[in-house]
């Protein structure tokens, strides 16, 4: 069988657009010539990563992480190269049958199979139980709360009867009982019995779709325990990772272009009767760094729903701050009446969901909205803490336009006039301005002029064949250490190619720190035309920096050299290499 060459690699390469395959996982934006997106690789806040369709590599301005489609997925999807290679080659169609892949074939993670198992296994059981007599007053309760069984079958849910059945279930099935306590499933106490009993179940499953635990809900007005009970964290469980229907919601968040973010999973399943399917639930706790992450992963555009109590509200509102400041374009959208999705489905049904879904905020009408209610209005102190709080929240609004809207507004809500609002505003301003500034931008590396002069070579060598051959011809060298081996990379490729692509330059050097010099390299700001004299002049500044090395070391060695003989050779070189 046939090693994937070079030059088949970089076919499959050429079979795919950077762009298509970085925009399955990312929500893109158009930027001049360019696409922009939220770095996934670091906690991004603005969209820091940058994709050229010209170049075909991809680059985060904040965090340095950069290469070409194969980089992108091996980091994105924790993949090796060649995995990377052979998933590229799927999306582009190119047939790899009669090659010989070493996958080193990546052992499986076998962690914690049993627990997965366990779980698939116990999804299973409920399933089958809500069907049988034990389950017919938790079916019942179900269709009561109109349940179709199309809609069950969707979200796999089931029930758990009142006496044991995944104990034995499991032991039959040759689990350990170490395992089975593991899982959260079993509890230990004097013997071994299951968590869930007597409730209807609804498996919770992980990023990737896998059932990692489960809520059970009580059906019976008898039933005095919690309403819901959930499974406790486990090595397979994350709580603060975990959003309800998350893996089942790309699709259609990707068609309607934002998500709906709820309180409860109950509003999701009632978003569905409805015919709304991005959505998600945070499940009862707060939003957490875990959550933001994975919605980074899938848009920039949240719908944010929680639960319109008091509690809820303050909530919504910490929440929306969060996720602004992640960069998430936020509305709010407060329920009538307290309710939520799923009580205005089955009070108002499809439409009136929809309608009540219509009505959406900005973030700082919400909080103006919610601040206001709680202050006394008559009372001046209570209106002057609420201007300075909500100065401060539209002193942080980067439109000048809006800003000035919401001035107004405040204005007339508070009874203060414009321009005390302005002088407020203007005093607050330089600080959050200086934060977004200084957080957007990289640590810029301290170069010297030598090492200037070798990165910017690079930059013209990499895009002109001459400046290449010229650097081979007369310097030959680069002080740098990684610039040198990326030199010798550039030169090898011209050796079988004319004209230099990026993208595949990067398949044949593969190293990740090289890769992230190269894509830097570039993407750097010079003009793509460039003056014969200034490259003498790099190639020059080179030549002497290699001098002034020599030079140093000679000393270095002249210090330390003690026979007399050896000195005097070392002082004649030093001379020779003249002065600098
Ligand atoms: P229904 O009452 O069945 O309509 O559910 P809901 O979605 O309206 O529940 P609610 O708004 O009261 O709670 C929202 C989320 O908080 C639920 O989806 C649960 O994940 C969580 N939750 C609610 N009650 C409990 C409880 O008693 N225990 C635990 N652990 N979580 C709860
Ligand atoms: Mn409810």
């Amino acid at each position: 069988m046939a090693r994937l060459s070079q030059e088949k690699i970089n076919e499959i390469r050429q079979s795919v657009d950077i762009v298509d395959v970085i925009g399955e996982y990312l929500p893109l934006e158009k930027k001049g010539r360019n696409y922009v997106a939220l770095c996934p690789f670091h906690d991004d806040t603005h969209p820091s990563m940058s994709i050229s369709p010209d170049k075909q590599i991809f680059m985060c301005f904040v965090c340095g992480t950069g290469g070409n489609v194969f980089t992108f997925l091996q980091k994105y999807l924790k993949i090796s190269y060649i995995e990377a290679v052979k998933k590229v080659a799927e999306i582009g169609h190119i047939d790899l049958s009669e090659y010989h892949l070493d996958v080193a074939s990546a052992p499986v993670s076998k962690k914690n199979a049993e627990l997965y198992q366990m779980h698939e296994e116990a999804q299973k059981i409920y399933s089958y139980y809500l069907n049988t007599k034990l389950g017919l007053e938790a079916k019942t309760y179900l269709m009561k709360r109109h349940f179709s069984d199309e809609l069950i079958k969707e979200f796999q849910i089931g029930y758990a009867p009142l006496n044991q059945t995944l104990y034995p279930a499991f032991s039959k099935l040759g689990f350990s009982e170490i395992d089975m306590v593991k899982s959260g499933l079993v509890i230990e106490s004097r013997q071994h019995f299951d968590r869930f009993q007597d409730r209807i179940m609804f498996p919770l499953y992980n990023q990737q779709g896998q059932v990692v635990g489960f809520s059970g809900r009580i059906y019976k007005p008898t039933q005095t325990d919690s309403k819901y009970m959930n499974s406790p964290e486990s090595d397979i469980f994350i709580k603060g990772e975990t959003l309800y229907h998350y893996h089942q919601c790309k699709e259609a968040v990707k068609a309607a272009g934002f998500i709906y973010l709820l309180e409860g999973f109950m509003d999701v399943i009632a978003m569905y009767k409805a015919g709304i399917e991005n959505t998600v639930a945070i499940m009862g706790t707060s939003l957490t760094k875990g959550h933001i992450q994975a919605l980074r992963r899938i848009t920039h555009s949240i719908h944010l729903c929680l639960d319109g109590d008091a509690p809820g509200q303050a909530a919504m509102g910490k929440a929306a701050r969060e996720l602004e400041k992640a960069g998430f374009q936020v509305s709010i959208i407060v329920l009538p009446d307290n309710h939520d999705p799923d009580e205005i489905y089955e009070q108002q049904g499809k439409d009136g969901l929809l309608q009540a879904l219509k009505k959406t905020l900005k973030p700082i009408e919400f909080l103006m909205e919610f601040e206001y209610q709680k202050i006394d209005a008559h009372n001046y102190d209570d209106r002057k803490s609420y201007l300075e709080k909500m100065c401060y929240e539209i002193a942080k609004i980067k439109d000048p336009i809006d800003q000035d809207y919401y001035i107004q507004v405040l204005s007339k809500q508070s009874g203060f006039s414009t321009d005390l609002i302005h002088q407020q505003i203007h005093g607050m301003q330089p600080q959050f301005h200086q934060e977004t500034v200084a957080s957007k931008k990289k640590p810029v590396h301290m170069m010297d002029k030598y090492q200037k002069a070798e990165h910017d070579l690079l930059f013209y060598m990499l895009n002109h064949k001459n400046v290449a051959l010229k650097y081979e011809a007369k310097a030959g060298f680069m002080y740098n250490d990684q610039y040198r081996i990326i030199a010798s990379y550039i030169i090898d490729y011209y050796r079988h190619h004319n004209h230099l692509e990026i993208a595949d330059l990067i398949n044949s050097i593969q190293k990740e720190d090289l890769v992230q010099t190269v894509v830097e390299i570039a993407q750097s700001s010079l003009p793509e035309k460039y003056e014969e004299q200034a490259i003498d002049d790099y190639i020059d500044t080179i030549g002497k920096n290699a001098k002034r090395m020599k030079k140093e070391q000679l000393l270095e060695q002249f210090r330390y050299i003690l026979d007399p003989k050896q000195k005097a050779q070392i002082l004649d070189e030093i001379v020779k290499l003249g002065g600098q």
